[in-house]
């Protein structure tokens, strides 16, 4: 780094104050193409706004004069223990965040795992990553799950799943919300398209015929068209026999499909809309979080995503219900603006916010969050 470089570097951190400010900062620095991509929601983007705007409707009901000298944040998840319920959500190709050049030991999803171990909490790598299964393993210890789509060729689908298993990887996440993908108007006015050094490497080494490897986009286009758009929840059971690893569901919002999908054996629900990227006017996943949780009745965890931003929101999904969060927007663009440190203040910044919020409500556990510590629309009604 140059001295003005440290200087506008040591500036901009003083002021990152909550990780909706990377987003301005990396808004900044990234190319127009790469921000977009990151930012964007689907269509009219009404339910990207929604996943922020649903938390301002749900208030607090603290409890004071408790001792809140000393606030226990840890939890478990699926039997792993971490240090918060705030986790790190799949998210494609973290190199166009933080490409290789000087990071080259650090670039992209090596970054955010360093920083997911450094919390002590969970990364969940998505299979559009730009860092391999493996490499992403040997970025060092650390609890990983494994986002799986799947395709036509139920063999590289196989794959994917043993080696994520052989790299210690500890579930399989299956998206259900993108047999077709969303559209994202940014990304079509700007050609998406990968630059030369960006690969989608969970696919290397794989057999996929003739596609043109020379260039990412080849990849990228291949991949996507090979998505099964048929699978149904008939598949899960094929699902279940390849793999000894536990399945979770990201992307149901709905208590029916919650009540299939438990009945299907999953071992926990991720409640999602993809952060708004995916079908527009869907309600913020926070809206129907309860419902979800109602039909689970305790039967399997109940996690959720999408527009997650500050401790307070964590603690009101805590609060309805939910087992643990995770972020997805904050994470590439704290990795944009300052790398693995970036990514660590970002879920620092998180964990205090946290912390906070469950002092000021008299809460000293996460078990201790309750749903009377919160008010939403329905009961004011
Ligand atoms: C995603 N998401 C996503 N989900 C998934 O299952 N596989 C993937 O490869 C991706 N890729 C991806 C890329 C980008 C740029 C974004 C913003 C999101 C969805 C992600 O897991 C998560 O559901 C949302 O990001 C959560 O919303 P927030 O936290 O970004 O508001």
């Amino acid at each position: 780094l140059t001295d003005s470089d440290r200087i506008r570097r040591s500036r901009e951190m003083a002021l990152v104050t909550n990780v909706c400010e990377y987003e301005e900062l990396a808004k900044q620095k990234l190319p127009k193409m790469v921000y977009d991509f990151y930012a964007a929601g689907a269509e009219d983007q009404w339910t990207l706004r929604e996943n922020s705007e649903a938390f301002s409707r749900i208030l607090f009901q603290p409890r004071v004069l408790v001792d809140v000298s000393c606030i226990d944040m840890s939890t478990s998840i699926l039997g792993y223990n971490i240090s918060m319920p705030i986790m790190i959500a799949p998210t494609a190709l973290h190199k166009l965040a933080h490409p290789e050049g000087r990071f080259i030991w650090n670039a992209g999803e090596l970054a955010t795992a360093r920083a997911a171990a450094a919390a002590k909490t969970i990364m969940t790598l998505s299979s559009w990553s730009s860092c391999s299964i493996e490499e992403v393993n040997l970025a060092g210890p650390g609890i990983r799950f494994f986002q799986l789509s799947i395709y036509k060729d139920r063999n590289l689908v196989q794959q994917l799943i043993q080696r994520a298993e052989k790299a210690g990887y500890k579930a399989i996440v299956l998206t259900v919300d993108a047999p077709w993908l969303g559209r994202r108007e940014a990304d079509v006015k700007n050609r998406f398209t990968l630059p030369r050094n960006v690969m989608l490497k969970t696919f290397e080494g794989l057999d996929q015929g003739k596609i043109d490897k020379t260039n990412g986009s080849g990849l990228a286009a291949y991949v996507a068209s090979q998505i099964d758009r048929s699978f149904s929840w008939k598949d899960i059971k094929w699902l279940q026999t390849v793999t000894s690893l536990p399945v979770l569901v990201k992307g149901i919002i709905t208590a029916q499909d919650t009540r299939i999908a438990i009945e299907c054996g999953v071992a926990g629900i991720i409640m999602s809309n993809h952060g708004g990227r995916q079908l527009d006017y869907l309600p913020a996943t926070i809206s129907c979080l309860e419902e979800v949780v109602r039909e689970a009745n305790g039967r399997v965890p109940v996690f959720i995503d999408s527009g997650f931003r500050r401790g307070t929101d964590v603690f009101k999904a805590l609060a309805l219900g939910a087992s643990g969060v995770f972020i997805g927007r904050p994470v590439l663009f704290s990795l944009a603006v300052d790398g693995e440190a970036g990514v660590r203040n970002a879920l620092r910044m998180l964990r205090d916010e946290l912390e906070i919020t469950m002092a000021l409500s008299g809460c000293t556990s996460v078990k201790e969050i309750t749903r009377g510590h919160v008010v939403t629309e329905s009961d004011r009604i």
